[in-house]
């Protein structure tokens, strides 16, 4: 009887350990919700999409954007590192891109025109002559179709746009795939397609404002950045780059060993005063031969958070929050003071398609273009 009894007990104890293990083994997670609905009537949808480890991003389908993104602390404590604002209307109105898709051209194109085989194409400026992120309607203010998947690496978000023929000046109907994917490794994934039915030009990139001290009262001056490049592209007074290609070493720009942001952001040089106070710069990357490698990583002191960035991309566009002014009011009521979060964009060097020398952005129907970027976050 005795024996019968402790047998029962060891069973019971077995089965409850278990349950309790499974328990805490999740699945990765897709959920979706209404957000918010434009003027038009069109509908917003939210899809959360979770891993096994608990980490969770939420993206919306207007502009494709990352509305959320919840990554542990070297506590394990959760918090969202990204910035943005509590609801729809704030990304319609919204000048930042939060966590947005950019295209048809990332950064900017000057004098908002291109040159493909003689014609001129005129395109919609947004910065002054200028083209910023695709023009005044660009990729980020546009609702995109998605379809979530469940692949063995995690959760995973398909979205899709076509972008008709002449939108915002370019010529060519695109159809563009940005595929988002958190891993169960707490890697956030893009992966983007493109292809066109006239030869045009393309670069697209996403636009996350990182904090990872999860706490959007901080800056993130006191983060530490490295950055694989040994150059980058100098601007001038509207951001516009000069065609050169200059060194990093001697200049505030030198983040090839880990630097803190603040270190000499306020140093007396002319290029951060053309950045509006600060870093908004494409940096060069090392090694570019079109496979993923490092780019640059980011490490929060406070919480312990690391990131890193890996893209095919010859570039990267480092910017450091200069235009929030404490105008902004983000998610939880808070006022994004300057250098709250920070970008760090993949992509192919602004105005390349002026610059011939540059490496590539012209896309011809038949062509496919991609790319991949990969932010993974990590605790040290
Ligand atoms: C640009 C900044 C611009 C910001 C818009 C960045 O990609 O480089 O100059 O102000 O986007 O929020």
């Amino acid at each position: 009887m005795k024996k019968l009894l402790l047998l029962f007990f060891a069973l019971v104890f077995s089965l409850t350990a278990i349950f309790a293990q499974s328990g805490t083994l999740e699945k990765p997670m897709i959920q979706k919700s209404l957000y918010g609905k434009l003027k038009d009537g069109k509908e917003v949808y939210e899809y959360r999409l979770k891993n096994s480890k608990g980490a969770e991003v939420n993206i919306i389908t207007y502009g494709a954007t990352v509305v959320s993104l919840n990554m542990p602390d070297k506590n394990g404590k959760y918090a969202d590192i990204v910035l943005g604002w509590d609801n729809l209307q704030g990304y319609v109105n919204g000048t930042t891109y939060f966590g947005a898709i950019v295209g048809r051209y990332a950064n900017r194109i000057g004098k908002a025109e291109i040159t493909l085989n003689g014609k001129t194409y005129k395109l919609s400026a947004n910065e002054g002559e200028n083209l910023l992120h695709g023009g005044k309607a660009g990729f980020n203010s546009v609702v995109w179709d998605a379809e979530p998947l469940t692949l063995k690496e995690g959760a995973s978000l398909k979205l899709t746009y076509v972008s008709p023929d002449g939108d915002q000046g370019f010529p060519g109907a695109m159809t563009v795939h940005v595929t988002y994917t958190l891993t169960n490794n707490n890697e956030l994934e893009i992966r983007y397609e493109a292809t066109t039915t006239k030869e045009t030009v393309v670069n697209l990139s996403h636009h996350s404002y990182f904090n990872l001290s999860g706490d959007p009262h901080n800056t993130i001056l006191n983060e530490l950045l490295k950055i694989n490049a040994n150059s980058f592209t100098p601007i001038d007074k509207e951001f516009i780059p000069t065609g050169k290609i200059e060194k990093v070493a001697g200049t505030p720009l030198d983040f090839r060993k880990p630097a803190a942001i603040g270190s000499r952001i306020n140093d007396d040089f002319e290029q951060l005063k053309f950045a509006h106070g600060g870093y908004d710069f494409n940096y060069v990357l090392n090694n570019y031969n079109g496979k993923v490698r490092e780019a640059a990583d980011v490490y929060d002191p406070s919480t312990g958070r690391y990131m890193q960035v890996f893209t095919d991309q010859p570039g990267i566009q480092f910017y450091s929050g200069n235009f929030l002014d404490g105008t902004q009011i983000g998610k939880d009521g808070i006022a994004y003071q300057k250098h709250t979060g920070l970008c760090l964009e993949a992509q192919h060097y602004p105005d390349s398609p002026h610059e011939p020398k540059w490496p590539p952005v012209i896309l011809k129907p038949g062509q496919v273009y991609r790319q991949t970027t990969i932010y993974k976050f990590s605790t040290k």
